[in-house]
């Protein structure tokens, strides 16, 4: 399967919205990565529907749009509508995930979860196959800019076997601290997709640092 490469909006610069989306739709990148949080199950606040919104009139690639909220619940026909075509939900934040996975896929998109740092990936062995992507955070959700932890790896393995002990199809993202220092031992590891934000948008030349992602982890 190729590596997907998912640039991470937050990193962006928001006076310069349509400018950095047009950069990625012209980049080699495969997905939009969208980190919506509520400043409640994160010590963060982002940016919400209006914004997705203009960025969707925009982009010309599909929206992975992880929600770093509580009860997510209630904004997932929301999101549907503005046109995610990944929804991913925090593992901490779902009293009833396989309820709430159900309703994601009925409104016609692929179902994330994703898990904080201390998580453990065994949490997810009975309701494996009802997942399209599980996004293993690699930092603590909130911020951009921070230092990959290296605990990551062992997660991915682990991830991995469980996925192919059960015959499912679920892709593995990592979001956090994504370099071209790490990229290509976690596609060894088992990673599909790879969200970059700051190492991205940082660069000097972001379409070029993005095709080099893409490179290193297709060789
Ligand atoms: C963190 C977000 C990430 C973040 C990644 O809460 O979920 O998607 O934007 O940014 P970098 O790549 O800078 O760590
Ligand atoms: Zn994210």
């Amino acid at each position: 399967m190729q590596t997907l490469i998912a640039p991470s909006v937050l990193a962006a610069d928001f006076a310069n919205l349509q400018r950095d989306v047009e950069m990625i739709n012209r980049s080699e990148a495969d997905w939009f990565h969208i980190d919506i949080m509520d400043g409640v199950f994160v010590p963060n606040i982002s940016f919400g529907m209006p914004v997705l919104r203009d960025i969707v009139k925009h982009a010309t690639k599909p929206m992975d749009v992880h929600l770093m909220i509580v009860d997510p619940d209630r904004y997932i026909e929301t999101f549907a509508k503005l046109g995610a075509n990944v929804l991913t939900v925090h593992y901490e934040a779902c009293t009833h995930l396989h309820r709430t996975l159900q309703a994601i896929k009925a409104e016609g998109m692929q179902a994330g979860v994703a898990m904080n740092p201390h998580t453990p990936v065994h949490l997810l062995q009975d309701v494996i196959q009802d997942i399209d992507l599980v996004c293993l955070m690699s930092v603590n959700p909130g911020f951009g800019g921070q230092k990959f932890i290296e605990n990551t790896y062992s997660k991915v393995r682990e991830l991995r076997q469980m996925i192919e002990a059960k015959g499912a199809s679920t892709r593995i993202e990592i979001d956090g601290g994504v370099t071209d220092q790490n990229a290509k031992a976690l596609v060894d590891a088992g990673a599909d997709v790879l969200v970059a934000g700051s190492f991205v948008f940082r660069a000097q030349d972001p379409v070029a640092t993005v095709a080099n992602l893409k490179a290193l982890t297709n060789a």
